[in-house]
């Protein structure tokens, strides 16, 4: 693997533990200011000592997060829909590969929609982006979206999805947890993150949820909702991290939460 190439993807998954924790506050590039991400700087300003790295647009970047102090930085370049337009999976390249090298990104995304109306044009995007990234050395994070379709988030779906953007070279897929999780995980021969998904009942769900994908053979978790909506995103984010990098069981990591939290 290229040196560069090498250097940023043992940025984002920690060369110690083979694992990370990734802090996802991209929501806005469909959904606008969604509840607790108003003002992304305050909601992330007590968190980014914990994330391994950050997801975010390049206009959040620019405008909330202090060049100094950011950890390393995985830039969402799709988007062009919205969640009152016509179709989801309607996504395009936003951001060109000179402004990923400007700001000096660990990792590009991009969102696939398989099986979707606009699956054609997301998956040549995913690859037209693999090509031009791999210019430069910046892997490509590719996530398995579904739109509104959450149902469709079974083991059968999104081992092909991962499966495709692995074979389009993707070096990285976010995708979602789901019953089986470890049939995703053996058809992807790069490594996978999951998503948390919409904010679950409580905490627990979440670091439940945390431990079952690592179990399952996840490298890690970029997540956003179940951190940052938590009113206590701090020990949760450090929660995360004792079951993702300490393997810690649910309960210890539930024990540290309940000692942290306000
Ligand atoms: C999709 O909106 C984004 O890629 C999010 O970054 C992703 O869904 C992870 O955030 P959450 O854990 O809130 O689902």
């Amino acid at each position: 693997m290229d040196w560069g190439m090498q250097n940023r993807i043992s940025k984002l998954i920690k060369p110690e533990t083979g694992r990370a924790v990734w802090l996802a506050i991209d929501h806005g590039y469909f959904l606008g200011a969604v509840s607790k991400l108003e003002k992304p700087q305050e909601t992330v300003r007590p968190l980014l000592g914990f994330a391994d790295a950050l997801m975010l647009t390049r206009g959040v970047l620019r405008n909330c997060i202090d060049a100094k102090t950011s950890p390393p930085v995985i830039l969402r370049v799709s988007g062009g829909n919205s969640i009152v337009g016509e179709d989801l999976s309607k996504e395009a390249i936003t951001t060109s590969i000179k402004e990923a090298v400007r700001l000096n990104v660990s990792a590009c995304a991009f969102s696939i929609y398989v099986g979707a109306k606009y699956e054609h044009q997301t998956l040549l995007g995913l690859a037209n982006l693999i090509n031009e990234a791999q210019e430069y050395g910046i892997p490509v994070l590719a996530v398995t979206a579904v739109g509104k379709e959450l149902a469709k988030r079974d083991a059968r779906y999104l081992s092909l999805a991962c499966r495709i953007a692995a074979e389009l070279g993707a070096q990285i897929i976010k995708t979602y947890y789901c019953d089986d999780f470890h049939k995703v995980v053996e058809a992807s021969p790069v490594p996978l993150v999951i998503a948390g998904g919409p904010k679950l009942r409580t905490e627990l769900d979440a670091l439940q949820l945390a431990s079952d994908a690592v179990g399952q053979g996840a490298a890690g978790v970029d997540m956003g909702r179940n951190i940052w909506q938590s009113d206590n995103s701090v020990a949760m984010i450090q929660a995360i991290r004792q079951i993702v990098h300490k393997n810690a069981s649910v309960s210890q990591a539930e024990e540290l939460f309940n000692s942290l939290k306000k």
